[in-house]
Order: C-alpha cells, then sequence, then structure tokens
C-alpha cells in the first residue's frame, strides 16, 4: 500500500496552500468508532471481479478496500441519531417517529403533506401512479434511472429539458443543472399543457455530475408552470447539496444558511420526493410530500397497498427518528461546507494531474470522462464500466458506470440509449473516508490512467430486463 505516497500527496497540496497563506477548514466531527477495512491482493480481486462478471455491483464489500460505489445508505450517522434509534417508538400505526419525521419536513423544506417510504424509489413509483397517465410526458432536467423507469411505468415518457451544457463533460457552467426554458415551452407548444404530467426537476442532477440549478432557474420554472398550468415536483434526494452551490454561485445567496436557501428553493414547487439516504445522513429511507390535499389523500391510501401504513410507509420507527435528526443535521453550513469540500478535494487533485473529470466538480462525486479517458473504446464497449473494472483492479477501490450500461435501451426501439456522457463516478459517502483515502484514491486513478493505452473494452454477456445495470454481467474483450 503507498501510504508514504498518499501522504506526501497532502503535504505538497499543503505547501502549495502555505505560499498564498491558506487556511484550512476541517470536518465539524471528531471519530467515535472505526469499521477496519481489508485489502486483498490483486490476483484475489482478478477472481473477484471475474466472478462478478466485471460489475461492480456484484461484487462482495468484504473485497472492496475504498468503497465509493454510492452515496446512498452508505453515510456514517451520528451519535445522536443512533441514541434516537435506541429510544424510537415502534408501533405499526401513530409512531411518535414518524410525527418527529412529518415535523422535521415541514420545518426545513416547507412541504405541508407527508409520506414516509421505504426508499427513494418507493416514492417515484407512488407520485408517478398518482400523477401521470398513460401516454403523458415528463418533462426533466435529465433522466436518473429509477426516476425515469417508473415513470415509464406509469405510461409516461421522459424528455430531457436540460441546458446542453450538461452533456459536456468539459464546459464550466455555475448551474449546469438548469433547464432550458426554451426546451420545455417547445415540448409545450407541439404537445399541448395538458399532455405534460409535471416538470419532474432534480436538485442536484445526479447524472450531469452532481450539477446544481439555480435559484433564478426555479423561479423562472414556476412562473412557466403556472403560466400552462403545469405542475412541479422535484426530487430532492440532493438538494442540500445544490443550497451550497446557490450559496456559493448565486448573486444575493451568499450571506444566507442553506436551510433559509433549500426552504425558499422547495417553496417554488408543488411537492417532492426524496431519498433520504443521501443528504439525510440515513442507511434507508425516503419520504414524498406534497401540498395539495386531494393528491395527497390519493398517496396516502396507497403507500398502504405498496409500501406499509402511511404512519411507516416501510420504514421501522428508529429509521424515521434517524431522517428526522439526519434532516436536521444535514442542513448545517459547517456540515455541507465539508462534505463537499472533500469531494472537491478529490476533484482538484485530479484537475492537477489533467486526468479528464467532469468540470466543474459537483456534489457527491467525482466524474471520470471514460470517454476521453479510452478514445479507443467505442461505448458499445463500455468504457465506462471498463474504468470502473480497471480502477478495482488496480486498488480494491469500487466506483459506478454511470454511461451507456446505466442509459438502458429506449422503451420503443429496443436500442441501446447512447448518452453523450459516459462516466465512471466515484461516489463520496458522507463523514465515513478521510482525506487520506482520498489521496490514494486519486493515486489509483493516475495508474489507471497511466496504464490507459493496453485497456481494452467489455462485451455484455447478461443482460436483465430492467435497470440492467446494476445485475448485468460483461466479459473482457
Ligand atoms: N433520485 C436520485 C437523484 C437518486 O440519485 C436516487 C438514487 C434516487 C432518486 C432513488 O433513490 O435509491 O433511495 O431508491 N441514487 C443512488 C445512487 C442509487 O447511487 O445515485 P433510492
Amino acid at each position: 500500500m503507498s501510504g508514504n505516497g498518499a501522504f506526501m500527496t497532502s503535504r505538497t497540496l499543503q505547501t502549495i496552500g502555505q505560499q498564498v497563506g491558506r487556511r484550512s477548514w476541517a470536518e465539524p466531527w471528531k471519530i467515535k468508532m472505526v469499521e477496519p477495512l481489508r485489502m486483498i491482493s490483486r490476483e484475489e480481486r482478478e477472481v473477484a471481479l471475474n466472478e462478478a462478471g466485471y460489475n461492480t455491483f456484484l461484487l462482495r464489500s468484504d473485497d472492496v478496500y475504498i468503497d465509493l460505489l454510492t452515496d446512498s445508505g452508505t453515510s456514517a450517522m451520528s451519535d445522536r441519531q443512533w441514541a434516537g434509534m435506541m429510544v424510537a417508538d415502534e408501533a405499526y400505526a401513530g409512531s411518535r417517529n414518524f410525527y418527529h419525521l412529518e415535523e422535521a419536513v415541514h420545518r426545513y423544506y416547507g412541504y405541508q403533506f407527508v409520506i414516509p417510504t421505504h426508499q427513494g424509489r418507493g416514492a417515484e413509483h407512488l407520485i408517478s401512479r398518482v400523477a401521470i397517465e398513460p401516454g403523458q410526458f415528463v418533462p426533466g432536467n435529465m433522466y436518473f434511472t429509477t426516476t425515469r423507469h417508473h415513470q415509464e411505468l406509469a405510461g409516461g415518457t421522459f424528455v430531457d429539458v436540460i441546458i446542453d451544457e450538461a452533456h459536456d463533460a468539459a464546459v464550466i457552467h455555475p448551474f449546469k443543472g438548469n433547464v432550458d426554458l426554451d426546451k420545455l415551452e417547445a415540448l409545450i407548444a407541439r404537445e399541448g399543457a395538458a399532455r405534460i404530467a409535471y416538470v419532474s426537476l432534480a436538485g442536484t442532477v445526479n447524472m450531469a455530475g452532481g450539477q446544481p440549478v439555480s435559484m433564478a432557474n426555479v423561479k423562472a420554472l414556476r412562473a412557466l408552470c403556472d403560466r400552462h398550468g403545469i405542475k412541479l415536483y422535484l426530487d430532492a434526494t440532493r438538494m442540500v447539496e445544490n443550497a451550497f452551490f446557490i450559496q456559493e454561485r448565486e448573486e444575493g445567496y451568499a450571506d444566507r444558511s442553506i436551510a433559509a436557501i433549500l426552504f425558499e428553493f422547495c417553496g417554488y414547487t408543488d411537492g417532492a420526493w426524496m431519498s433520504a439516504k443521501k443528504d439525510s445522513l440515513v442507511n434507508i429511507g425516503g419520504w414524498l410530500a406534497i401540498n395539495d390535499p386531494v393528491m395527497f389523500e390519493e398517496l396516502r391510501n396507497l403507500v398502504v397497498v405498496f409500501e406499509g401504513l402511511h404512519t411507516y410507509g416501510g420504514l421501522a420507527g428508529r429509521d424515521m427518528e434517524a431522517i428526522a435528526i439526519g434532516i436536521a443535521e444535514s442542513v448545517q453550513d459547517d456540515h455541507v461546507r465539508s462534505r463537499i469540500g472533500q469531494v472537491r478535494y478529490l476533484g482538484d487533485l485530479l484537475n492537477i494531474w489533467r486526468i479528464p473529470i467532469v468540470q466543474p466538480v459537483g456534489g457527491h462525486a467525482v466524474f471520470l470522462d471514460a470517454r476521453e479517458f479510452y478514445p479507443h473504446v467505442p461505448q458499445v464497449e463500455f468504457p465506462a464500466q471498463t474504468l470502473a473494472a480497471e480502477l478495482y483492479l488496480d486498488s480494491g477501490i469500487r466506483s459506478m458506470e454511470r454511461g451507456v450500461a446505466s442509459a438502458g435501451r429506449d422503451a420503443a426501439t429496443g436500442n441501446h440509449h447512447f448518452p453523450r456522457l459516459e462516466l465512471t463516478r466515484l461516489a463520496i459517502p458522507r463523514r465515513v473516508y478521510t482525506q487520506a483515502h482520498m489521496d490514494v484514491v486519486a493515486e489509483s486513478v493516475r495508474a489507471v490512467y497511466q496504464a490507459r493505452a493496453e485497456t481494452r473494452g467489455l462485451r455484455m454477456v447478461y443482460e436483465p430486463k430492467y435497470l440492467r445495470f446494476f445485475q448485468a454481467k460483461f466479459e473482457r474483450l
């Protein structure tokens, strides 16, 4: 293991920092409990990767050293969250922890009616069923895998209306997640407002590289939706991180708290679904929240069928308590700064070494640009999947493909979707890894980059019907 090398890098950076009088920030917590990591040999990793069909989703986590597969459900909970779980109320109906959750969503996100769900896709399922009629369109700022899948299952057709810049990894734009209002107007003009189910807005945009939406954009979007009588629903999964970028980059918000920005942003939308496994610092859970009482009635009825009673939605009382506490912790300014600061630290190292990544570095992850990494591997040979496999072989680091395998097939033609972005995501769990871990990751990426010319692509040998990237298997060409 290159422990010394990792240390050297951060020292070098600090030396650079001292030259310009740098004052560092540090995480607003200290470590109370640790989980030992294990690193297996390169030969053992070869075997493990072969058995997993070159799909990092199919590896055993015991065979992984630093796990950057996802920031979902992988964060470290605080002592307060754990304490809250111990005194939770496991009643089937009306658990006090449900009311704590409801109160936290009211207070920080501002929506009136709240329904817990087992995780984000449970909420996506419910809202898609209730708000989409077969044949309708669902415009949104770039697709997300499970979101689009539920919209399609409900008979909708997703239409991408994100700004063009979002599809170009190298372009620098402060709000690459923005909706292109002209694209949306054109869709409404072509299809008629009645054929638009709702606008599906995500902050930040996962598949674009964790890129934010500006407050100006959501305001304009609200006005546009009002003119046409169209609802605006928010995927609030990483909206706290989105609020950080507004505070950092948008005029008039530098002195507003993350909590105030979050509250204002949500106020322009009619409701939201949430995977609490991200921003809210828990291992499981989600919710759906809405302001319309009629729709709430329908959703509250439907949740009983698919998730559980409307006061637990598939969660234990302790899970709801952990979310309620996690929400309050997640909106603290110093927490968000250090969380995104760590992601940026990794991105900055890769930028210094001129390794191609999505610019600018987003909220939850650093995305490697696999097209630029492997220009000799065509997209049908899964360059981003290949890169994820190579990283694992090099160092036991687990990442995730976000390219053609994730994009799946067109529901109508059956052909592959070929997204312009062919990315390998290094997602950083919250409050889990240290700066030295980030150094080790950066150095492994650099080693794989240096060996890129010899790398060959993959062929898919098993393809599941739904959300294929989770379980597909590949072979080396
Ligand atoms: N929306 C966004 C933007 C997401 O990133 C996710 C999950 C979901 C909805 C679905 O939530 O997993 O709780 O059912 N993203 C994870 C990821 C899986 O790794 O990016 P879920």
